[in-house]
């Protein structure tokens, strides 16, 4: 979450020349050689989005899949990893390992992660739906806050609850074993088990065939309307938006999303997938981003899968790659309406990005008290991944840096020149971010400190 409001204060950054910067005081950016961004990943940054991919733990071994992985995107939602079926398959016993995995891997390059998903009625485990009504609310939320405290801080947005309403016109919450016992305050209870145990991440209601104006998806707008009204914490609607031939991307997919967003909460496209080939899927893979782009509050966009080869559809090659990672059509057409520019390397083989290693900065000041205030620094990797950074940041006399965090300092024999590289692992990921702090000492020059520009390796 954090790294995620730096982003936006980031992205409002104005930018100017490193000689301006020395006399600006607040919220600068410093950029480094300028380079149209060339993935997914940095070009939806440099819109404000994410761009994110369903991820399976059991594929993170092969290179193709892994070098695409890190090159293109900069979210991950672990696949099936996160259900139920796979965290606490017997009863409050629960094993982490593939998910751990997949976070771990994220965090390392600075990608965020959203969490899926922690009440659904399918991938769950036989002895949940056995239980009666007393027993099940204790198991739901046990099930939310254990989860959610094992991965505290470390998690963008939860699909808290997942596809919890009927198909068709009825409007009708979907029988599942939460519905059937608990009634429908289980997903009001839900969201207010999962705000406690995980303040930190955004709270999402996701489902699918809600992607225009229906039946189902006014159910859903009504009862995030409710919710509003009422304090009952709610963040974020995702949108699976699974599409093809028979359930096309809808005409009002967008005006669908905006009045979502207009009841304020944020909205993501959090499964995407298109079956189809050629140009008609990337044009509708174009009209998906345009719609996003359109609405302020559409915070990012997820693909349900790195390659067509392990898709849940497989024989629809729904997404961007193909077997061979080699971009398809479809991956140029959402490059281009994320504004990005092909990279050098052309197709395949996960691309370089063809603008090398590159970063920038943006110094904001976080806090000030009578005699010092604390600076914080956001490096951002350009549109190819970067394995290391490294900042200068210059005081004024008689100011003094008394504190560092999240980085590791070293200095000049004046002790007013700090270079700051990463504390361990500085790998991030095309458009990922990452911060570090400190605080200086006035000693009455409250002038801002200057920021050089950032050095990728
Ligand atoms: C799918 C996975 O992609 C498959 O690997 C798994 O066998 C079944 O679930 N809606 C969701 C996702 O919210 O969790 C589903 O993922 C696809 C539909």
């Amino acid at each position: 979450m954090i790294g995620s409001s730096l982003r936006r204060r980031a992205r409002t950054a104005l930018v100017v020349t490193a000689a301006a910067a020395m006399a600006a005081a607040g919220t600068v950016a410093l950029q480094g050689t300028a380079h149209a961004a060339t993935t997914l990943g940095a070009s939806a940054a440099e819109k404000g989005r994410y761009f994110g991919t369903a991820v399976a733990a059991n594929h993170l071994g092969e290179s193709g899949y892994v070098s695409t992985l890190n090159t293109e995107f900069n979210s991950v939602t672990p696949e099936n990893e996160m259900k139920w079926d796979a965290l606490e398959r017997s009863r409050n016993s629960f094993s982490y390992g593939p998910a751990d995995q997949i976070v771990s891997h994220a965090q390392s390059r600075g990608m965020d992660v959203r969490g899926h998903t922690l009440v659904w009625h399918s991938q769950l485990p036989g002895w949940v739906g056995n239980l009666n009504a007393t027993e099940l609310r204790s198991a739901m939320n046990n099930h939310i806050t254990q989860v959610m405290q094992h991965y505290r801080g470390k998690i963008h947005s939860w699909d808290v609850v997942n596809e919890a309403f009927q198909d068709g016109g009825s409007g009708a919450r979907r029988s599942s074993p939460f519905q059937d016992k608990l009634g429908n305050g289980f997903i009001e209870e839900a969201f207010r088990t999962a705000r406690a145990a995980d303040p930190s991440a955004k709270l999402c209601y996701n489902d699918y065939n809600t992607d225009g104006v229906n039946a189902k998806s006014n159910a859903v707008y009504a009862m995030v309307r409710d919710f509003k009204q009422r304090g009952v914490p709610i963040d974020c609607v995702g949108f699976q938006s699974h599409f093809n031939s028979a359930s096309p991307v809808p005409g009002d997919y967008r005006a669908n999303l905006q009045r979502f967003a207009d009841l304020g909460v944020d909205v993501q496209i959090t499964e995407l997938d298109i079956e189809g080939s050629g140009s008609s899927q990337a044009d509708s893979y174009s009209r998906v981003v345009n719609a996003c782009l359109a609405v302020s509050r559409c915070t990012g966009i997820t693909v349900w899968g790195v390659t067509d080869k392990y898709s849940w559809r497989s024989s629809g090659t729904p997404l961007l790659f193909d077997g061979n990672y080699t971009k398809k059509p479809a991956y140029h057409s959402v490059l281009a309406a994320l504004g990005g520019t092909p990279g050098g390397g052309g197709d395949g083989g996960g691309g370089g990005g063809g603008g090398g290693a590159t970063c920038t900065v943006s110094y904001a000041e976080t806090n000030r008290w009578g005699d010092r205030f604390n600076g914080q620094v956001t490096v951002r990797a350009g549109s190819a991944p970067i394995s290391g950074w490294s900042v200068n940041v210059t005081v004024s006399s008689p100011q003094k840096i008394s504190a560092t965090w999240n980085g590791s300092p070293t200095w000049d024999s004046s002790g007013n020149v700090m270079t700051m590289r990463p504390n361990g692992n500085g790998a991030l990921a095309a458009g990922s971010s990452t911060s570090f702090g400190f605080t200086v000492m006035a000693n009455g020059n409250w002038n801002a400190p200057s920021v050089g520009a950032c050095t990728a390796s």
